[in-house]
């Protein structure tokens, strides 16, 4: 689940471009289904933004809606996304372009988990802060932190998901960290098995009461696993 977004202040972490960072992918999914994996650029922000919000599943809308007229999460998130020194950068992305149109069905974010400790929510009501304390506090520090990772509806089960997780192990291998962590809202349970299926291992829960503007049930895992450097 993505969880920290357009308040983080500080970027003082510049990853290592990815190796062979372009990779497509042809076995026997239906052609329609055909895509290729980049990292991203700025122009993508915007759909990137939309893709941050699907991972929140409400986070972000919790977070962000309302706090000006007719300014949405998905616009708050775009300006982070674009601003090349926060950890939810552009720069910190890995998208999956569909082959038959072109478009964005998939993305990832990664970070050192440590970034967020410099986090600043200062501009957002102290309410909606407090509500997700646990969550914020609930880290594996040290780790590099898969903020978001989310597929289209209409393209998942084609192993974008897989790919795009191998590209955060990857993240973390260059970045020299021996763990991917991330946070899972407990009853996502599509996003919960696929984890564990992929020797994602429960560190942890952050207990967040229920809120008629997130209703989520049995609050946010964090969740984390090994990296190989073999
Ligand atoms: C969780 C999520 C990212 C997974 O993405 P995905 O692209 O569907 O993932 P994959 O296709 O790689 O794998 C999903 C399943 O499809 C299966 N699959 C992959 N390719 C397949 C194919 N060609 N035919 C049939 N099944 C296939 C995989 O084996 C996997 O099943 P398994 O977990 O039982 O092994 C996606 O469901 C999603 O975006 N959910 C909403 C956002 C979200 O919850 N994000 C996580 C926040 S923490």
């Amino acid at each position: 689940m993505a969880k920290l977004a357009a308040g983080l202040r500080h970027r003082d972490w510049d990853g290592p471009a990815l190796a062979g960072s372009s990779s497509s992918v042809a076995d026997s999914r239906p052609a329609d289904h055909a895509f290729t994996c980049r990292p991203a650029v700025f122009g993508d922000s915007r759909q990137i933004a939309r893709f941050t919000c699907t991972a929140g599943e409400g986070l972000y809308e919790f977070l962000f809606d309302n706090l000006i007229p007719f300014v949405g999460a998905a616009d708050f998130l775009t300006l982070a996304v674009a601003t090349p020194r926060y950890p939810v950068s552009f720069s910190n992305w890995f998208v999956a372009i569909g082959d038959a149109d072109g478009s964005i069905i998939g993305a990832a974010n990664v970070f050192p988990a440590d970034l967020l400790k410099h986090d600043d929510h200062a501009v957002l009501p102290l309410e909606r802060r407090t509500h997700i304390r646990p969550l914020l506090e609930l880290q594996d520090w040290g780790s590099m932190f898969l903020n978001a990772l989310a597929v289209s509806e209409r393209h998942r089960r084609c192993g974008v998901g897989a790919r795009l997780l191998a590209w955060a192990e990857d993240k973390a291998r260059q970045a020299g960290l021996d763990r991917l962590s991330l946070h899972a809202w407990a009853d996502n349970k599509t996003a919960v098995d696929f984890y564990t299926k992929r020797d994602f291992v429960p560190l942890g829960v952050a207990e967040i009461p229920h809120h008629p503007r997130l209703p989520h049930v049995g609050g946010s895992i964090l969740m984390r696993r090994n990296v190989s450097f073999r």
